[in-house]
């Protein structure tokens, strides 16, 4: 097991075209997902693969939204920061803007709408690597929209294209990507792709050109969600309301896995309690002391 500490970033800006007139006056990763905000979604996830410092990049516009949100991250137990990405330049331009934030740590990097659900073990397992890139391959049936991943025969991976026309494989690279130190020096030394992107899939080229690229098949009992368009986010509503009605537990409930995973002690648990306006939410947080 690695002891080296991992910082994480969540990237939330661009602009939600494909959710117009839904995301006119609220950015993408603040619409609801059912019951709360999406953004608790991939904050949980950095969260329950133990990440305590969190950056979150969006636009300028959006950013004060985040900020009301979360503030500095205390009551839930984390250091969470806040920096500016003004115009949509890239994935990969969040290892630019982090640089001072990601310092000499590793870091993972989460798209603030990239929804999972499952047991998270592939990504614990992920940030215990010494060094290196991790990124993810998830069988899809529309492979051509996402980042694709082809393996050989051996299982070794051969190539990673973005948005190929002819995908190689069925495998999609999801949102989600754990990466060592050189990720800023590596970024830096990137160009521009032909749509004037710092693209991530070219920092994962970077990675594999140099046999340093980890991919790890995620097994299908890993729910990936996809909030892209309307019918997308209702989907994954309802996925997540199913769950939760079911099981009578919440998913990517920020103060339960803030209080169970030893962030916060019980009097700050329940200091948070306390200041929660929902009924319904009060009694499920308090059903857990
Ligand atoms: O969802 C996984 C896919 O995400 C990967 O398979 C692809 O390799 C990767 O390029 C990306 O593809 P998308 O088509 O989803 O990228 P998109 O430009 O839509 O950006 C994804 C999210 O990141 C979106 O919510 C907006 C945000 N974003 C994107 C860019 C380019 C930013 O905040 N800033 C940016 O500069």
């Amino acid at each position: 097991m690695s002891t080296q500490l991992t910082r994480g970033i969540i990237l939330a800006g661009g602009a939600g075209t494909r959710l117009h007139p839904l995301t006119k006056i609220v950015c993408k990763q603040l619409l609801p997902v059912y019951d709360k905000p999406m953004i608790y979604y991939p904050l949980s996830v950095l969260m329950l693969g133990g990440i305590r410092e969190v950056l979150v990049i969006s636009t300028p516009k959006d950013l004060p939204q985040f900020r009301d949100l979360f503030g500095d991250g205390s009551s839930l137990g984390l250091r969470i920061e806040y920096a500016e990405q003004p115009k949509p330049d890239g994935i990969a331009q969040a290892f630019l803007i982090g640089a001072d934030f990601i310092g000499d740590a590793h870091v993972a990097l989460i798209l603030g709408d990239n929804l999972f659900y499952g047991g998270l073990e592939f990504f614990r397992k992920a940030l215990a690597l010494e060094e290196g890139g991790c990124v993810f391959g998830y069988r899809v049936r529309d492979p051509e929209r996402f980042g694709v991943v082809e393996f050989g025969e051996d299982g070794k991976v051969i190539s990673i294209e973005e948005k190929p026309k002819h995908p190689k494989s069925r495998f999609a690279v999801p949102g989600l990507y754990v990466y060592d130190n050189t990720v800023v020096a590596r970024t830096r030394a990137l160009k521009p792709s032909a749509r004037g992107e710092l693209e991530i899939t070219d920092l994962n080229r970077d990675y594999l050109a140099d046999g340093k690229l980890n991919v790890e098949i995620l097994s299908r009992g890993i729910a990936w969600l996809d909030t892209g368009t309307p019918e997308s986010l209702l989907e994954a509503a309802s996925y997540i309301g199913t769950i939760e009605k079911q099981q009578g537990l919440k998913i990517a409930c920020l103060e339960e896995i803030a209080y169970t995973r030893g962030l916060i002690d019980r009097a700050a648990f329940e200091r948070l309690i306390e200041a929660e306006p929902n009924p319904a939410n009060r009694e499920y947080l308090g059903g857990l002391l």
